[in-house]
């Protein structure tokens, strides 16, 4: 069996061959302590001069941070240790000797970090973070595989808005070998037809959403899983330009129903993290009860009208019929002891595609999901339109190009069905659920405004 930092208590008292890297360094002398770590955890290495041969020892000693290394020793049960275990050093291999490492002499400022980003997800603290987002990806497949729900594939390329025309990012579809494209062939909305040489814009999707819209009326339960892209102008904590979704949707369920599917899937996310990743939390210091709650379930839903009552009581100057900024988000999200819904939007704030509320034909039957401790908007749901004639007047209401969205009014014409989903946005989930700071740690390699390198 091959050893793993991650699985040493099976190897308690054995003679192990580490295939890794030189994380830290500390000498006394005679003894050398190594931090090593091999991509499943940390773990100290103690090489005794007195136990090894001259060589060895001459080598422990030139090991400079981030020298790659395959060491053999034995490991030990270690109280102290924070991982329980040590090595006791018998050989070491140096397999390529590291230069001068750019990271870890001093503090360093988040630009030097982010421009090193592709050496900075060695440290211990984004390593931790991208265990955790592991965990989540899994556990929101495990989850709504076992809820019945099919993966569906949605396209990146796309040829109408889901969220919006402001945040579209277009991409001319303009391929090296356009000499042999038929430009007649090329089916072109009126959002397309540009100036390029003739060629279509097509844009980067915005959400999966439409797409598995039309996927539930074969089979039922359906989500999506990939990078999704907004051209977003601000500058904030909580915006990426090239971000992870997950989008599901089903058929015959309605916005109560909806609310409920979330809360399960969020509940059974934060359970899963708080089963693999403790140890992690604990290296990220968090804080366990508000996850400890959020497993639970029981998320109180309010409406959009009482949330306004609550800012106006908390002395933000708000319109009835406003959206919540980060800051009006912010102040909700430290009144809850776990994640809460805001459910009735103004239908003017919102999509195109969600359904009038029958009670109040001025707001839709929409749903955020949002955060405590100040972390705000998770998760934006709705039922959808599933009338015909509804969803068109909404479409030319939003001066959308009608022949774009002739396959998604389809849906609507060939046994319509009440429906309704949700889209998850993943780095939102990991900043919160590791209490970072900003959405640029949550993920390998973060696309902003101003930054898309390395
Ligand atoms: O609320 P949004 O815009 O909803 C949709 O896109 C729907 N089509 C989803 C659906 O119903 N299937 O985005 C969904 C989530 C947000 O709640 C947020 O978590 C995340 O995506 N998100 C962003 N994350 C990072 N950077 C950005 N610029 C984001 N914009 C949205
Ligand atoms: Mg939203």
């Amino acid at each position: 069996m091959e050893y793993r930092i991650d699985q040493s208590e099976k190897f308690n008292g054995k003679e192990v061959v580490l295939k890794g890297w030189v994380y830290n360094k500390r000498s006394s002398g005679s003894i050398v302590f190594l931090q090593l770590r091999d991509g499943t955890g940390f773990i100290q290495g103690v090489v005794v001069k007195s136990e090894v041969s001259e060589n060895v020892f001459i080598d422990a000693d030139k090991l400079t941070l981030e020298t790659s290394v395959i060491v053999s020793g034995v490991v030990k049960e270690e109280k102290r240790s924070p991982t329980g275990y040590e090595m006791m050093v018998k050989d070491i291999q140096i397999v390529s000797l590291s230069a001068e490492y750019p990271i870890g002499k001093k503090e360093h400022g988040p630009d030097f970090l982010l421009s090193h980003r592709h050496l900075w997800l060695r440290s211990k603290r984004q390593w931790a973070i991208q265990r955790i987002r592991n965990t989540i990806i899994n556990a929101m497949f495990t989850h709504l595989n076992n809820e019945g729900y099919i993966k569906i594939d949605a396209p990146i390329f796309t040829p109408n808005a889901c969220e919006g025309t402001t945040t579209l990012y277009p991409v001319p579809y303009l391929p090296a070998w356009k000499e042999e494209f038929d430009k007649e062939k090329i089916s072109m909305g009126k959002y397309n037809i540009s100036d390029n040489d003739g060629f279509p814009f097509v844009y980067l999707s915005q959400s999966g959403q439409l797409y598995i819209e039309a996927a539930i009326f074969a089979h039922g339960k359906v989500f999506d899983f990939g990078p999704t892209f907004r051209a977003e102008k601000s500058k904030t904590r909580r915006h990426l330009t090239e971000f992870w979704m997950m989008d599901a949707e089903a058929a015959y369920v309605d916005h109560t129903e909806n609310i409920k599917v979330q809360e399960k899937l969020v509940s059974f996310v934060v359970s899963s993290v708080l089963k693999h990743n403790l140890n992690e939390l604990t290296m990220l210091e968090r804080d366990i009860k508000p996850l400890e709650n959020t497993a639970l379930g029981n998320y109180p839903v309010i409406t959009h009208k009482e949330a306004v009552v609550r800012l106006k009581k908390s002395n933000i100057i708000i319109g009835e019929r406003d959206d919540f900024g980060a800051e009006a988000e912010t102040i909700l999200s430290k009144q809850f002891d776990r994640p809460f819904f805001i459910e009735k939007y103004p239908k003017e704030i919102k999509a195109f595609y969600m359904k009038e509320d029958s009670k109040d034909s001025t707001r839709v039957l929409n749903s955020d999901l949002l955060a405590h401790e100040g972390y705000g908007e998770i998760i934006g749901g709705s039922q959808r339109e599933d009338d015909y004639k509804k969803l068109l007047a909404r479409i030319r209401e939003h001066h959308l190009n009608e022949q774009d969205f002739q396959w998604y009014l389809d849906l609507r014409k060939y046994g319509s069905v009440p429906h309704s989903g949700f889209g998850i946005g993943l780095e939102r989930l990991v900043t919160w659920i590791c209490k970072l700071d900003h959405l640029r740690e949550s993920i390998p390699f973060p696309r902003m405004m101003e930054r898309f390198n390395p």
